[in-house]
């Protein structure tokens, strides 16, 4: 057999789930998620923001997303007593705004303006857009499930809105524009700034 590239292995079974993941060792496993904007409202309609990256489509057809995220998330509790939330997806020009996000949770219509970000309708919900993101997806609460202090929300898109611009563009064209990132460790990010054709053969 082949002689295997040196690894380092890092046996988790054992150990607490809550309380390791996703660093082991201060390493976070290798799986990387798009940095996204949660959008969500609570009773009174009040706005609220959150920066997830444990985000991904589970179907197709229905198109379903889940994302991860902390049982006291206030995004949690609006989507739960809501039933609806956008996902808002920022260009990695909005990075900076995005960590300022994390560091002090906007609350309301006036504290995401603050941040200079601007909340504008939806189509189809209550809870609104984030106008700076390229892309948004109206969705409704479709299941979820917890884990510890943890929890995955699975929503339905209802309607995909995304900047004529980018639309207009050739496909490579397009993630030009998006810019899409990734959550890496410790305040690092990786952005797609090229998207490449597969050669034929
Ligand atoms: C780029 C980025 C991505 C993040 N992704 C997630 C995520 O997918 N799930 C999550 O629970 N927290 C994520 N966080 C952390 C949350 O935004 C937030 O800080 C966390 O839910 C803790 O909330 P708390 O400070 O109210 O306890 C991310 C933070 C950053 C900066």
């Amino acid at each position: 057999m082949k002689k295997a590239v040196d690894k380092v292995d890092y046996d988790v079974s054992g150990l607490r789930a809550v309380a390791t993941f996703p660093f082991v060792d201060g390493i976070r496993f290798p799986l990387i998620g798009q940095t996204v904007l949660i959008a969500s409202v609570n009773r009174e309609n009040d706005p609220s923001l959150g920066v997830k990256s444990s985000i991904s489509v589970f179907s197709s057809r229905p198109a379903i997303v889940g994302f991860g995220c902390q049982v006291k998330d206030v995004i949690a509790k609006n989507i739960l007593s809501t039933g609806e939330f956008v996902i808002n997806v920022p260009s990695a020009d909005l990075a900076r705004k995005i960590w300022k996000i994390v560091e002090a949770v906007p609350n309301g219509e006036k504290e995401i303006q603050e941040l200079g970000l601007t909340p504008v309708k939806s189509v189809k919900l209550s809870t609104p857009r984030i106008a700076e993101c390229k892309a948004h997806l109206e969705c409704s609460l479709d299941w979820t499930k917890k884990y510890g202090d943890e929890m995955v929300i699975f929503g339905r898109v209802l309607l995909a809105s995304v900047d004529k611009d980018v639309v207009e563009a050739e496909l490579a064209e397009r993630y030009k524009q998006l810019k899409l990132f990734a959550q890496l460790d410790n305040g690092l990010y990786g952005v797609i700034k090229e998207a490449k054709q597969v050669p034929a053969k």
